[in-house]
């Protein structure tokens, strides 16, 4: 059984990936922490919860220590647009943060997984089926602290033996917590829109393409990845990870399949849609089916169907206040 500690555990992906890891390996064998303790409150009330930042050793220690923890989900990071309009602190909690963990995780014999991102690619790869091994030459600071990232825990697992795993994840949707401020986070914010007030004015033109991919295959691809054969990973911490891609034109096109009156409109943003520029159009996956074979379940019509029949539920009385019809 496995003893877990997860940073940044309340975020997007943290909160969905602890319920995920709580009904896996048990509540009490899945401690989380978060540097906010302001939501997430049925998370923090229904198993061991710590306030801690990330690159507090100290604390981290003593938690490890007293929890007995052998895995570390990494989780904690500042996202693109965010990193982009404060990167010395992006590039601080990126890389401080998880020099801490693998820090630790040498010292107590824990195996780590951190996310890395298409962020690590820049306007110089391919964009189209981009490759597994390509150049990386990132323009944005959260870029190059993923890129750091991937390469500081190769180093780790190389020099010192430290079991490190991870994936580049496109842009994840999802509808627990909301996203943390990222070049994608448009893909989520559509659904909201689309079922609150049949419209949505997107920050990305329409023929932006990103990859991306539904909150359950993201949660999927993380505990496949850390159950794996190690002997078989050969990318270890930079795997190419992808379930679809779309761009806003084309994600609208879907929701009008259900709610055919939604609309969308555009108001660019220079900032996130020369971020998104930078990234590829679509990413090619191969290592990560072969080498411990991922494969995605949701495509963007099961996960435009599922968003909106969710959100729809959710938002059920607001919907029918203002007389509009359900999915
Ligand atoms: P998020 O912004 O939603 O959550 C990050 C969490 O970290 C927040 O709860 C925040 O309070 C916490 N945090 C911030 N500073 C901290 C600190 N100093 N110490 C401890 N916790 C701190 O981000 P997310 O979307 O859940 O992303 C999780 C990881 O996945 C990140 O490494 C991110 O780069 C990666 N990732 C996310 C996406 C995506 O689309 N969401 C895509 C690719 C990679
Ligand atoms: N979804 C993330 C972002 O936009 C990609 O890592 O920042």
């Amino acid at each position: 059984m496995k003893r877990i500690l997860i940073t940044g555990a309340l975020g997007q992906l943290g909160s969905e990936i602890t319920t995920s890891l709580r009904r896996r390996y048990g509540t009490d064998n899945v401690v989380i922490t978060d540097i906010r303790d302001n939501t997430g409150r049925e998370l923090i009330e229904s198993g061991p919860f710590y306030l801690a930042d990330c690159r507090d050793g100290k604390k981290l220690t003593e938690i490890v220590r007293s929890h007995r923890i052998d895995t570390i989900y990494h989780l904690a990071a500042l996202l693109s647009a965010t990193a982009e309009a404060n990167p010395l602190t992006a590039w601080d909690l990126n890389t401080a943060g998880l020099l801490t963990v693998l820090g630790i995780a040498l010292e107590y014999s824990c195996a780590v997984f951190t996310p890395s991102s298409i962020g690590v690619f820049g306007p110089t790869t391919m964009k189209n089926w981009t490759p597994q091994d390509t150049l990386q030459r990132p323009t944005s600071m959260y870029g190059i602290t993923k890129v750091a990232g991937e390469l500081i825990c190769d180093y780790y697992n190389h020099r010192y033996g430290v079991d490190t795993r991870g994936v580049r994840y496109p842009g994840l949707i999802s509808n627990v917590t909301p996203p943390g401020g990222g070049t994608t986070d448009y893909a989520v914010d559509i659904y909201y829109a689309a079922v609150r007030k049949k419209q949505y004015t997107c920050f990305l033109k329409g023929d932006t393409y990103l990859d991306m991919m539904y909150m359950p295959d993201a949660v999927k691809a993380a505990i496949e990845i850390m159950e794996a054969n190690p002997e078989k990973l050969r990318h270890r911490n930079a795997f190419n990870l992808t379930a679809m891609s779309f761009s806003p034109e084309e994600q609208a096109g879907y929701i009008r399949r259900y709610l055919p009156e939604f609309e969308i409109y555009y108001e660019i943003d220079p900032l996130r849609q020369a971020i998104a520029n930078s990234w590829p159009n679509n990413m090619e996956d191969y290592a990560a089916r072969v080498e411990w074979g991922w494969e995605p379940e949701y495509d963007l019509d099961a996960m435009t169907r599922d968003m909106l029949e969710v959100l729809t539920l959710r938002f059920a009385d607001e919907t029918n206040a203002g007389g509009r019809n359900h999915v």
